[in-house]
């Protein structure tokens, strides 16, 4: 019954949507390059970063490049990829094939935490700028704290600033930093970040972090924005956890003809957050970015604040380190999905 109202809802907004094109319309030519469709946020440094743009953690290395050339020549020009999703060659051929100029695109990428330590992080960005064909990344960001082992993060960080002016990083960032991390970090560095990307979604809204990096000039990027997190690879099958079909969210894209996941992407950028939804699917796609023609109330942005469970999908960075992530990887091989 859900899933039924949840493609009638997807369906009619396919439908209703100027820019919506038939999902095999990926063939279009680099002169048909749409414009850009996202606004942008002032970071720190200067630079003007999309408030919307394509996520790739799990995309496939077959679908990579297909998937980013066909988000930038519908409107993103915000790429979010990492060491760590192993797609960054073929996140590259999509951004070289896109045919959209290297100074319209928005190029995030981050250091895996396996690559900590002054030599190895130089070592890491060089490898990320090769693979993704780049001389310069638009946003470099560490993966996540080690707290466990936090003199490599900071001595990441520091060869970071480095390489940051010389020109191979435009903002260097952080990622699942929480305040004490981003505090510790500080009291070493020079650079303050531009961007701490965290995961947030209706059932994690991470207000305090958000407001603490914003005293700090440090604009929040909302990873698993509709919560992917949880169906990437639900912790419990029998107890499924979907955003999208929370009653609130279904209400509020009835009242405006939008999707659920447009609705709950709104409610990030009115906030001022960046979101990067990840899709392999071309109507997804162009619905994910075609939210910028409503507004939400103040009350209908505080409702969604309010379903707020604390509940995170992804693991927790006050424990994270090289060996809870081998924990993870080695209980994927043992439970496949
Ligand atoms: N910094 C970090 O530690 C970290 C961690 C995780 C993720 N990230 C970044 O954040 C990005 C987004 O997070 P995420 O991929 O975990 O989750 P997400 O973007 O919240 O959700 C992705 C899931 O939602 C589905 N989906 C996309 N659009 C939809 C729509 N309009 N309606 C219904 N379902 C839709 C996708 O399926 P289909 O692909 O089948 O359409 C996929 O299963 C990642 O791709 C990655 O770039 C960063």
């Amino acid at each position: 019954m859900i899933t039924n109202r949840r493609h009638l809802f997807s369906l009619a907004a396919v439908s209703a949507g100027a820019a919506m094109m038939p999902a095999h319309a990926s063939a279009q030519t680099a002169s048909s390059v749409v414009p850009e469709k996202s606004p942008r946020v002032k970071l720190n440094n200067g630079a003007q970063m999309p408030l919307l743009g394509i996520g790739t953690f799990n995309v496939p290395t077959f679908q990579a490049a297909d998937t980013v050339s066909f988000a930038l020549r519908n409107g993103y020009r915000l790429v979010d990829t990492a060491t760590n999703y192993g797609n960054e060659k073929e996140v590259g051929e999509g951004i070289a094939r896109s045919g959209v100029p290297r100074n319209e695109l928005f190029i995030t990428t981050k250091l895996w935490i396996e690559d900590f330590g002054e030599e190895a992080a130089l070592r890491g960005l060089d490898a990320s700028l090769k693979k993704l064909g780049l001389r310069y990344i638009d946003l470099y960001l560490l993966h996540w704290p080690v707290p466990t082992d936090f003199e490599k993060t900071i001595a990441a960080y520091k060869a970071l600033e480095a390489a940051q002016a010389d020109g191979r990083i435009r903002a260097l960032g952080i990622s699942n930093f929480h305040p004490e991390h981003r505090g510790a970090l500080m009291k070493e560095a020079k650079v303050a970040p531009a961007v701490n990307q965290i995961e947030f979604h209706p059932y994690l809204v991470q207000t305090d972090v958000q407001a603490e990096s914003a005293r700090h000039d440090i604009v929040t990027e909302a990873w698993s924005p509709i919560g992917g997190s949880f169906t990437n690879r639900p912790k419990d099958p029998a107890k499924p956890i979907r955003v999208l079909e929370d009653a609130a969210v279904i209400g509020l894209a009835r009242k405006y003809r939008k999707t659920p996941a447009q609705i709950v992407l709104r409610w990030h950028t009115q906030r001022g957050r960046v979101a990067i939804p990840k899709s392999v699917h071309y109507e997804r796609i162009l619905s994910n970015i075609d939210l910028f023609d409503f507004e939400m109330t103040g009350a209908e942005l505080s409702m969604i604040d309010g379903l707020n469970r604390g509940e995170r999908g992804g693991p927790d960075p006050k424990t994270f380190d090289v060996a809870a992530f081998r924990r993870i990887v080695e209980h994927r091989k043992q439970n496949p999905l």
